[in-house]
């Protein structure tokens, strides 16, 4: 269950992203039709609500961050589509309907991905929905820029791919899903503190330690929904990562100690947001979401 303040986020970024999608030119219809597709269908935009929550809780009203809440959502669903790719997982379920390349094909969804990423900077960089001064606008790009790229969430979908059938120990797949999930829940948390532009660096630094720990936290989720969740539930194919080998928390620690990690990341959150007065709220919220979502 999504709580109100969910669903007023989840209407807000909805609404900004939708403008995105109009073809310019009747040639590119289909390319824009891909992208609209692979990103109107359902998310539940976790990475929005935490851009929100964290410019919210510095006491800024959410509409200033709708330029970062649109970039975070095509980063993510561009990571997706080709995340997707039978070159990559390999899958052909997302969000409950068929995955990008399955539903036009796949040179259709390469471009698709590829167009997303960079209207994912150029909303980013919009000023009518960053109304940010410049300087913080390119600050703000930076650090989306680093990650999503080879730093970054990139560089981690680098390493899942690499690590297939291989026994990782804690620390390299602490280190793998810090990048492939991390980077981008990280960024989004401190993307919304940007927006607000009045985060101190302390409260930065809070907040950094907060979407640490969330980051990890919500890659742990993902790894036990995939054990035991069903397909009809999560939108994706339970159990494909059982199926392709791939390197998982519940695989390495058991289910158990998986679920207990993914709490103890929990209360590391809500301690870094001790500081925060009622603001912080959707924060807090947003952490033990994370870890008891069932899809
Ligand atoms: C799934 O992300 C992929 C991961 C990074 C674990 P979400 O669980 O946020 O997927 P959607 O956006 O709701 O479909
Ligand atoms: C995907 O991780 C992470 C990114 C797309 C960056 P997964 O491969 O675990 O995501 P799902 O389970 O397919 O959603
Ligand atoms: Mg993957
Ligand atoms: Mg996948
Ligand atoms: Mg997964």
């Amino acid at each position: 269950m999504i709580s109100t303040y969910q669903a007023t986020c989840q209407a807000r970024v909805d609404g900004a992203l939708n403008s995105l999608f109009t073809a310019p030119a009747p040639e590119l219809a289909r390319l824009y039709e891909a992208m609209r597709y692979s990103v109107m269908n359902g998310g539940k935009r976790v990475r929005p609500l935490l851009v929100y929550a964290a410019c919210e809780a510095l006491g800024t009203p959410a509409e200033q961050a709708n330029g970062a809440a649109c970039a975070v959502e095509l980063i993510h669903a561009y990571s997706l589509v080709h995340d997707d790719l039978p070159a990559m997982d390999d899958d052909d379920l997302r969000r409950g309907q068929p995955t990008t390349h399955k539903a036009f094909d796949e040179a259709c969804a390469i471009l698709a991905g590829d167009g997303l990423q960079s209207l994912a900077f150029a909303a980013l960089l919009d000023d009518r929905l960053s109304p940010q001064n410049e300087a913080l606008r390119l600050q703000m790009a930076m650090v989306l820029a680093n990650a999503a790229g080879p730093a970054g969430m990139v560089g981690g979908q680098a390493i899942d791919l690499g690590s297939v059938g291989k026994k990782l120990d804690q620390k390299a797949l602490e280190f793998m899903h810090r990048h492939k999930t991390g980077a981008l829940i990280e960024a989004s948390v401190q993307l919304g503190a940007l927006a607000s532009g009045r985060a101190t660096a302390q409260q930065r630094e809070a907040l950094k330690t907060y979407a640490q720990a969330i980051g990890l936290a919500f890659q742990v989720q993902d790894d036990i929904l995939d054990v035991e969740s069903d397909t009809q539930t999560l939108g994706k194919r339970q159990g494909a990562d059982i199926a392709r080998d791939k390197p998982t928390y519940p695989a390495l620690l058991g289910l158990d100690l998986a679920k207990a990690y993914a709490l103890q990341l929990r209360d590391q959150a809500l301690e870094a947001l001790r500081p925060f007065d009622a603001a912080a709220e959707p924060l807090r919220e947003l952490a033990r979401y994370i870890v008891e979502r069932r899809s």
